[in-house]
């Protein structure tokens, strides 16, 4: 028996993970993964939620492997890392219902996190019940293992805080059955896209890959925003709120490297190509191992795969056990 307490965490199974992934959540999965007992959940369910997956099955589980290569590209450990996919634990979608009877609706639609991707992605009156229930669905993802700490980007917060309030409410109401849990936000809370969007999504074409080949990143790179106010290189230019420098201080382990350059961009003795260079440099060092590593998981898909079933299989004990728990709390019929 493990004492360890536990992390549980993961991501939507719509695509390959980028940098802003990265230093929202994987950076700290790595970090802690020996610390903790670690779940990473292939959240395939999820995707369904938006209205562009319904009919691209082979669009969603594609990603599940690929989020699952990136995991393990990044350096997440599977003999120690139980990798999951939600589908292959479906007590995950009973605690999910069962949840959704003790949380009432007006609140899911104060969500500000569900509020803003109702806009962005301009749903209009097309999203479905599943789409209003994924907040709840997430709940049920993270109280399935009974985790403790929950890494996220930022944006993922408004969900905690629903985990905490069904934990109470499902305490108070039945018998205390679950703990609360702590969200660990990552170093960078936001990363912005290359075109400067405040936020790095696949939807704005504005990301950069962890498994980003060498070319495509240079063109990227070369490619970002920088101050739009700036017309030439002996111009003053602004740092705070410039994507490269952002970057910058998120990936270029150099600070002095980094200092320099600020300094000499704001009195404007640098050009931007030096900058953007000097960037690439650091993403490629940073990237070149991880992309080697993605490359040895692509040639070995068998792994990955057995990978992800002994992670799902693992992880249904654990959530049956849950369930068994709930399920006697609740007075549910016994067979
Ligand atoms: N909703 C998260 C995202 O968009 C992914 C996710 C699903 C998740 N279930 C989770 C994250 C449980 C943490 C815990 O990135």
């Amino acid at each position: 028996m493990t004492t360890k307490k536990r992390i549980l965490t993961g991501d939507n199974s719509t695509g390959k993970l980028h940098l802003g992934h990265y230093v929202g959540s994987l950076e700290n999965r790595v970090k802690l993964q020996h610390e903790y007992e670690t779940f990473i959940l292939i959240a395939d369910m999820h995707a369904y939620a938006y209205p562009k997956y319904v009919d691209k099955p082979e669009v969603v589980s594609q990603a599940v492997i690929d989020v699952a290569t990136d995991d393990l590209a990044i350096g997440l450990d599977p003999r120690n890392v139980k990798i999951f996919v939600e589908s292959g634990v479906p007590e995950i979608y009973e605690l999910g219902i069962i949840f959704s009877m003790i949380t009432s609706h007006a609140r899911v639609m104060r969500n500000p996190t569900l509020k803003e991707e109702l806009k962005v992605k301009d749903m209009g009156e097309n999203y479905s019940l599943g789409f209003v229930n994924f907040p709840i669905l997430q709940v049920a993802d993270i109280l399935c293992v009974k985790a403790n700490l929950v890494p996220v980007g930022e944006d993922q917060i408004p969900h905690l805080e629903m985990t905490n309030e069904v934990v109470r409410k499902f305490n108070s109401t039945y018998g205390k059955t679950f703990e609360e849990i702590e969200p660990l936000v990552g170093r960078i809370k936001r990363l912005v896209g290359t075109d400067g969007n405040s936020k790095m999504t696949k939807s704005l074409g504005n990301t950069i890959y962890l498994s980003e080949d060498k070319d495509s990143l240079r063109k990227k790179v070369m490619s970002m925003y920088t101050d739009p106010s700036r017309l030439r290189a002996t111009d003053p230019g602004k740092v705070e709120g410039n994507p490269v420098f952002m970057y910058h201080d998120a990936f270029n382990p150099n600070t002095k490297e980094v200092e320099d350059l600020k300094e000499r961009y704001r009195t404007g003795k640098v050009g931007d190509v030096e900058v953007k260079e000097k960037l690439l440099n650091a993403l490629e060092e940073f990237i070149a191992p991880i992309r080697e590593k993605h490359a040895y998981y692509d040639k070995h898909r068998d792994e990955v795969i057995d990978i992800i079933k002994e992670g799902t299989k693992f992880t249904r004990i654990e959530a049956q056990k849950t369930l068994e728990d709930v399920r006697e709390k609740m007075m549910l019929f016994r067979i």
